[in-house]
């Protein structure tokens, strides 16, 4: 531990202004009555063993309850034990201060929906509100308090495997789920029933890990952690969420755990974050391996001063915080604000009053319902890639189809990473759903090859299968545990031998659908130019089956677009569409700009791309002023037609381009998103909100600034700059008639 650490220490010795004075009555007579074992015993947390998310430390984590050196539990579900377990805290220690059980609900937790990275593909915050107040009433009947959840990483790099739990490329997004997430699990009031605490994670930058490799160091600028990776933890303080964790990563070589400026700082002293900072699991102890504690007393006093309250698996607090105030590292000031904090979140929920929170428990009615809701957001996760020949819809007629490929028929691969207490029995698979909906159909089934592994005798089979049909489906891509946690990919095209079993199948020229399940976009350039049909179905959930029987016969609209740009290799990585303008733009003819030998430097599909079965014109934005000043706001407006001969479902972004600033801006920069579901031949208007404040950027000095002169904006289905139809306005100063001069723009709010 060398001085520089220091500052964390120095900055968190006095608890944060305010917190004192905020705590209350119960909670300062219970600090005061409590040993320091007592104490840390509150900042400990362990796992059970209902679930594995981390590497494998035995711990006998009733008998530290017992022992009051435990102050909450994860990876523990279930009426029954919750129930035992609390009952010995309530009982057998000396305070009786109830446990706190937290668990990795993170795309539900009896009903499974889609993968985050899916369900950010429906572009609709109403709906993610609703399943994460779905997943909250699960989570809450089985007897758990927290949600380590929502997972708001941004990230434009697909060999990264958590790109699956996350919002995708953009913050305007990401901004978007925080809010409706931390809503949708949190409620009005943590104690009512049904709510439980959000945890937003992981803080911060950790989807920039170097080269896609998980756990891997970040080193992103000043200015992108301002424009790209804060903002969504900051809509989720903003948004009252209970919890932050920080990230495994260190940040330009400043571990996250031990990050001072930015936990206590940033998140404490200038957001005002008032919740609980908990550790990633042995994250405490990984300031070890990240080379900035030379023991585990160093390591808890470092992650402690920082501003970490809990201590997941390391129990470095527990055993050497008493080491550490001796030694003069940490104050008890610190460890009591720490307490504190834990306490008051127990007692937001309800705890110390109703420490079993068993209210009515949820009716066979609510998992219906739940289930619903489950087929619904898998509908719209769906991602039409491509439509050749009009495949899509299945065709009345069609008779004999063959499913073809590993996944037609997976359980287990339909779910996706972090589970929940999924029941992998209940799922829809690809089959059981297309069985469903076209009982009179003679649906093949041929496994062809495995998802990875190098076993090719099944393919004569395929061939026979995909022969004699009407129409083909290949169901390929991942498994599970192909993405999510410790599952980066430096190569994450199809495993095994897929690519061989899809050549070989469409080489036959039947008519043909290709169905990608996977965490990640995957990287196909060769499959474009071969199949008719492709969907993006990512992991969808326990419903699978019956949303892509929904799309792909019609009854629903595939309605899902890309949050992310679908590279088209992997050396183009990171693409996305924010990217700021170059001094020598890309001509093909040119030599010396900037552009790739052998790649387009576009992406293979667009931000925001995905067709329906129809089509819109969108027109050009109206803006309800020419002018927009500090403090006003706009009103945008296009009017699209569904010119297609089907009802359908546009989605159309608003995106904003500053064309001339003091620093470079994005190409393009995202304001807003709208849906709109039009009959054929029907116009309608979407509407979006500009507010000048979302025109502020970081300036040189990283201070923000609103600058007047001419700002760009467009409408359109996708960030493809052939699809966007633009207008201008002009910002000014408050006073009208501003100088329009570039020296003169600068203007600070
Ligand atoms: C490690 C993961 O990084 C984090 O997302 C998760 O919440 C914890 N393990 C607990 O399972």
């Amino acid at each position: 531990m060398r001085r520089p650490f220091r500052t964390g220490k120095a900055a968190s010795a006095t608890p944060r202004r305010g917190l004192k004075a905020s705590l209350s009555s119960r909670v300062k007579a219970l600090t005061a009555k409590m040993t320091l074992a007592e104490k840390l015993g509150q900042l400990n947390m362990l796992s059970a063993d209902f679930a594995v998310t981390g590497a494998y430390v035995p711990i006998r984590y009733l008998d530290g309850v017992r022992s009051g050196a435990v102050g909450s539990i994860f990876n523990l579900w279930g009426r029954e034990a919750a129930r035992a377990a609390q009952k010995m805290a309530l009982e057998e220690t000396r305070l009786g201060i109830p446990l706190l059980f937290a668990l990795d609900v993170i795309h539900g937790q009896r009903t499974i929906f889609p993968i985050p990275l899916a369900e950010a593909c429906a572009f609709d915050v109403g709906l993610w509100e609703r399943t994460a107040r779905a997943a909250a009433a699960e989570t809450a009947d089985d007897g758990v308090h927290m949600t380590f959840a929502p997972m708001l990483d941004v990230c434009r790099d697909p060999r990264w495997g958590r790109i699956s739990e996350g919002p995708g490329e953009d913050p305007f997004v990401g901004v978007a789920m925080a809010r409706a997430k931390t809503r949708g699990y949190q409620g009005e009031d943590l104690r009512k029933p049904g709510n439980v605490a959000a945890t937003a994670k992981h803080f911060i930058a950790y989807g920039a890990a170097e080269a896609g490799r998980d756990y891997a160091a970040v080193d992103v600028s000043d200015r992108q952690l301002d424009e790209i990776y804060l903002p969504p933890f900051k809509a989720a303080v903003e948004a009252g969420v209970a919890a932050i964790m920080p990230a495994f990563n260190d940040l330009s070589g400043v571990p996250m755990t031990a990050h001072g400026a930015l936990l206590d700082g940033l998140l404490r002293r200038r957001w005002r974050f008032d919740g609980v900072l908990i550790s990633d699991y042995t994250a405490v102890q990984e300031l070890l391996n990240h080379g900035v504690a030379a023991d585990l007393v160093e390591a808890a006093a470092l992650a402690i001063n920082a501003g970490v309250d809990v201590d997941m698996m390391s129990q470095a607090y527990v055993t050497c915080l008493p080491e550490a105030l001796e030694r003069g590292l940490v104050t008890m000031a610190t460890i009591d604000a720490a307490v504190a904090r834990v306490l008051t979140l127990k007692e937001r929920l309800g705890l110390f009053d109703d420490p079993y929170r068993e209210t009515a428990a949820l009716t066979p009615g609510d998992f219906a319902a739940h289930r619903a809701l489950a087929r619904e957001a898998a509908t719209r996760s769906i991602v039409m890639l491509q439509n050749r020949r009009e495949v899509l819809p299945l065709s009345p007629t069609a008779r004999r189809i063959a499913m073809i490929g590993p996944l037609a028929d997976s359980p287990q691969d339909m779910l996706g990473s972090w589970a929940g207490a999924g029941d992998r029995t209940t799922v829809v698979t690809f089959l059981d759903g297309l069985r469903a909906a076209m009982p009179d159909a003679a649906i093949r089934v041929s496994r062809g090859v495995p998802i990875d592994g190098d076993d090719v005798s099944g393919l004569a089979d395929a061939v026979r299968a995909a022969r004699d049909a009407d129409l083909v489906l290949l169901c390929v891509g991942e498994n599970d545990h192909m993405s999510g946690e410790a599952s980066s990919r430096a190569d994450p095209g199809l495993p095994g031998r897929q690519r061989e079993l899809v050549e070989t199948v469409l080489a036959l020229g039947r008519p043909s659908v290709v169905i990608l399940s996977s965490g990640r976009p995957l990287i196909l350039p060769w499959l474009a130019a071969q199949a008719d049909a492709v969907l993006a179905t990512w992991q969808l959930g326990h419903e699978a089956g019956h949303a892509l029987a929904d799309v792909l016969t019609g009854a629903r609209e595939p309605g899902g677009r890309l949050p992310v740009s679908w590279p088209r290799a992997v050396g183009q990585i990171p693409v996305f569409f924010g990217q700021r303008p170059t001094g020598r733009p890309m001509h093909p003819e040119q030599q010396y700009t900037s552009k790739y030998l052998d790649v387009a430097n576009t992406p293979e599909f667009h931000f925001g791309h995905g067709i329906g079965y129809t089509r819109f014109t969108c027109g050009a934005p109206r803006a309800s002023a020419s002018t927009l000043a500090p403090g006003e706001r706009l009103t945008i407006e296009a009017t699209l037609k569904n010119v297609g001969s089907r009802s359908g479902e546009e989605t159309v972004f608003l995106f904003t381009r500053d064309k001339v600033a003091s620093v470079a801006r994005p190409a393009l920069e995202l304001r807003g998103f709208a849906k709109i579901a039009l009959k054929p031949g029907a116009r309608g208007v979407v509407r979006f909100e500009l507010r000048a404040d979302d025109l502020i950027f970081p300036d040189a000095a990283l201070t923000p600034v609103f600058e007047p002169g001419e700002v760009e904006i467009y409408v359109g289905p996708s960030a493809d700059p052939s699809r966007l139809v633009g207008a201008s306005v002009t910002l000014e100063r408050a006073a009208p008639a501003a100088s329009k001069g570039r020296a003169a723009r600068r203007g600070r709010l």
